[in-house]
């Protein structure tokens, strides 16, 4: 079958990076890639913070945080008020584990396709606490609604304290109906935190409308910010329970100043965010948007085809806008951790791309991204190369 044209390319996308000419960069989902002018942002920003470290802590410094949270806020379509810049999702996700006050009868409620070190978190707070963790089976192939039918089926209301369901997976790279699911755990008393990792820069700006209780979001990796930059949003009841996980000055200070204050930090990539932010708006983020999804489902189908993989086996994230695609490796191949990060690693070396290789339901998976920097040629040159190199097992 033949495989549709990949998107225009957006001129001078990859001039803006400073990334290696020599590889082929298709993971921008795992760390992101900071563009030139937000580095020099943030640089400037460190140079004032050197040339007078006790001027650039002492005087103003919470009041340009508080500009720049309300700043990335309003990007999101979250409270103000409700939003704390954190250093990253992982994060925010701890701040909220152990605020809520788990006891032994609750159960935390997550599901297969989420995100390893967030499940990690889950799983040391339960056993903190004596609480039950349960994983919910979310089949790959299944339409929103039956995904919201499993869920509202999986909630034991009464005993379910908190679900954790991922706006996006990053294994899978499926859209999950984050709206739809909130709604149901609302109707049956239970608290929900969506995993918006991926969601600022990618996916629509819609977080007060999503209404979860709690959404984190990554600001380092589609909205080019620098790295430790993402925010926690709570919902108003909630608001005056969260702890920070580091206790400082601002704590009689309140949400969100209280979670963001971490004592003597480097707050200059949270300052420089809007930069990033800028960068995406200038180059159009609607055209970015759509030309980082087109070219990933191109990326898809040109590799999928070189693996033999039948397009309609090839999973869809569910909806638009999705810059990563995900095709199944052969059988045999990535079935664990260790077994995928070797194969990652080997891909790297020897055909000089950056790709995500996955285990996820006992299999192995490639994850792939498109991002402005990225060119067709790119996809090709690994679809032409892949076979051989999977081939010598
Ligand atoms: C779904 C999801 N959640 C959480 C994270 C963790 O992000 P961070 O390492 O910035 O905390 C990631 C990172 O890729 C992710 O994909």
């Amino acid at each position: 079958m033949s495989v549709p044209p990949p998107p225009e390319p957006i001129t001078g996308g990859r001039l803006l990076f400073s990334l290696d000419p020599a590889v082929s960069h298709l993971n921008h989902g795992s760390f992101g890639a900071v563009p030139i002018v937000v580095q020099r942002a943030q640089q400037r920003l460190r140079d004032e913070m050197e040339a007078d470290p006790l001027r650039f802590f002492t005087q103003g410094l919470v009041d340009r945080i508080t500009h720049t949270r309300r700043h990335l806020a309003g990007f999101l379509g979250a409270d103000p008020d409700g939003t704390a810049l954190t250093t990253n999702a992982t994060t925010g996700v701890a701040v909220v584990l152990q605020s809520l006050g788990l006891r032994p009868d609750d159960e935390v409620l997550t599901t297969d396709h989420g995100y390893g070190a967030v499940e990690f978190s889950v799983r040391r707070e339960c056993r903190r606490t004596g609480a039950t963790h349960r994983v919910l089976r979310l089949p790959l192939a299944a339409t929103d609604e039956e995904v919201v039918q499993i869920v509202r089926a999986g909630l034991r209301p009464g005993r379910t304290r908190l679900l954790v369901i991922d706006q996006l997976t990053s294994a899978t790279a499926r859209l999950l109906p984050a709206a739809a699911i909130a709604g149901v755990a609302r109707e049956h008393g239970v608290s929900v935190l969506v995993d918006a990792a991926h969601a600022p820069g990618m996916l629509p700006a819609t977080v007060q409308s999503i209404g979860a209780d709690f959404w984190v979001g990554n600001l380092h990796k589609w909205g080019y910010a620098p790295r430790g930059t993402a925010v926690l949003v709570v919902a108003r009841p909630w608001r005056e329970r969260i702890e920070p996980l580091v206790v400082s000055w601002e704590q009689e200070a309140g949400f969100p100043g209280r979670v963001e204050w971490q004592a003597t930090a480097d707050y200059t990539a949270w300052l420089s965010a809007p930069v990033g932010l800028y960068t995406l708006r200038s180059l159009g983020h609607d055209r970015v948007r759509e030309h980082n999804a087109a070219l990933a489902a191109y990326g898809q189908r040109v590799v999928g085809d070189a693996l033999g993989v039948s397009p309609v086996d090839l999973p869809d994230p569910g909806g638009p806008g999705v810059a990563m695609r995900i095709i199944p490796l052969p059988a045999g191949l990535a079935t664990n951790i260790d077994a995928a990060r070797a194969l990652r690693a080997r891909i790297a070396e020897r055909l000089a791309a950056q790709v995500a290789v996955m285990t996820w339901d006992g299999r192995g998976w490639l994850r792939l991204c498109g991002q402005v920097y990225n060119s067709p040629d790119e996809y090709e040159r690994l679809a032409g190369r892949l076979p051989a190199l999977l081939a010598q097992r």
